[in-house]
């Protein structure tokens, strides 16, 4: 596990803020992540998704992946006022790989209160097509779109978010969505994740993320100034990370 660390200017920040952004843990170890944010204090903490499995999921896999997760949230929301946006995992939909969405389980689409409830007791504030404001900050979560036809995010509140008198961070687990949805708006930082760093890495590019296909422009790192992409908590998997190892990003503005 590394740590990532960025630095952007916006003269909108009256003040220095460290911003932690966490993605993508996929049932992985959270000890190591854990103890990176402990050891660089951040003032905030955002979680770009995928940190649960369908939260209301059957079978054992699922609920073991999803202790992990809960652990994680519990765990970050100690260290700092952390804030947390859905995935397509949370949502039940795995990813495209370029070829279009596809679904599982959207019959569920409607997490139980009992869920519900342990989110909201792991001390992070849950951002499910919503925003808050938090110390000068408008802060929003735009949901992964995945169940939704076209596979299309609900955008419908982002211009009263863009219209706060304030900065503005949007989390938003697809950055394939940045182009698409995002780039003309008033936003100062987006944060995502979902694409685990294009999965191999060669001469600083990945290979393949879903929902943008083959050599993805929005892998890893700061883009335009204002998107920050992580390469996700995930360790091993089914395919392997080649030159990519997990992250813990920290993007410091001003
Ligand atoms: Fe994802």
């Amino acid at each position: 596990m590394k740590l990532s660390k960025y630095s952007i200017k916006n003269e909108k920040f009256l003040k220095k803020i460290r911003i932690a952004v966490i993605s993508d843990l996929h049932g992985s170890d959270v000890d190591s992540a854990v103890s990176l944010l402990q050891k660089n204090g951040p003032d905030i903490i955002l979680a770009a998704g995928d940190i649960l499995e369908r939260i209301d999921g059957v079978g054992e896999k699922i609920n073991k992946m999803n202790e992990k997760g809960f652990e994680l949230l519990c765990s970050v929301a100690k260290i700092a006022p952390t804030f947390y946006s859905l995935g397509n995992h949370e949502l039940g939909g795995t990813g495209s790989w370029g070829m279009g969405f596809r679904t599982r389980r959207p019959e569920r689409a409607e997490w139980s209160e009992e869920n519900l409830a342990r989110i909201k007791d792991s001390g992070v504030v849950l951002l499910d097509d919503s925003f808050v404001f938090f110390e000068g900050i408008a802060i929003g979560g735009l949901t992964s779109g995945i169940l939704n036809g076209g596979g299309e995010p609900n955008i419908h509140w982002i211009d009263e978010f863009c219209r706060a008198g304030c900065p503005k961070i949007l989390i938003c687990h697809h950055p394939e969505y940045y182009e698409k949805y995002l780039r003309e708006k008033n936003i100062d930082l987006v944060a995502s994740g979902h694409a685990h760093g294009g999965q191999w890495r060669f001469f600083g590019r990945g290979v393949f993320a879903p929902g943008q296909g083959i050599f993805p422009k929005y892998t890893k790192g700061i883009y335009e100034n204002r998107l920050t992409v992580s390469a996700g908590l995930k360790k091993g998997g089914m395919i392997p990370r080649i030159f990519n190892e997990p992250e813990v990003v920290i993007v410091s503005i001003n």
